[in-house]
């Protein structure tokens, strides 16, 4: 290997360090939407619009009891992650648990479109 070439490939790697640092700066909520919502959204409208509505209204499939929740209302962006996150794994009496059905970063994926919804 030529020195230049390794020079070449230190460039690269900083350059690059520094294009990923100036993207998470630009975003104030990388934080929060650390999912991917294309994804999530594929995700949603599979397994969630269902009860939930298309566009999160709750206004989907109704069971006895419990509606399915508005996620498009206050009382839901106003939860943290951790909060949804664990609806989502565990399920409520009219909610399933999707912890055997999507994997960590596919219910994180969810979460990032569910977030979408409220605004
Ligand atoms: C069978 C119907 C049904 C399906 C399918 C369903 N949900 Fe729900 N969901 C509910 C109901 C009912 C509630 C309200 C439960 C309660 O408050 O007791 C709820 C609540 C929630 C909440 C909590 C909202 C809050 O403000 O606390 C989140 C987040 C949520 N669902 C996300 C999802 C996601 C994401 C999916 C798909 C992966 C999904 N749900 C699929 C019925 C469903």
């Amino acid at each position: 290997m030529t020195s230049g070439y390794r020079i070449g490939i230190l460039l690269a790697v900083c350059v690059s360090g520094l294009l990923y640092g100036g993207i998470a700066q630009g975003e104030p909520e990388a934080k929060t939407l650390r999912g991917n919502v294309a994804r999530g959204k594929t995700l949603f409208v599979r397994n969630c619009a269902g009860c939930h509505g298309t566009a999160g209204g709750g206004d989907g499939y109704r069971l006895l009891g419990q509606d399915p929740a508005n996620l498009t209302a206050p009382s839901t962006s106003r939860k943290s992650d951790a909060e949804l996150l664990k609806t989502i794994h565990n399920g409520k009496p009219n909610m399933p648990a999707w912890k055997g059905n999507l994997s960590e970063s596919q219910s994180r994926d969810v979460l990032a479109y569910v977030r979408t919804l409220g605004k």
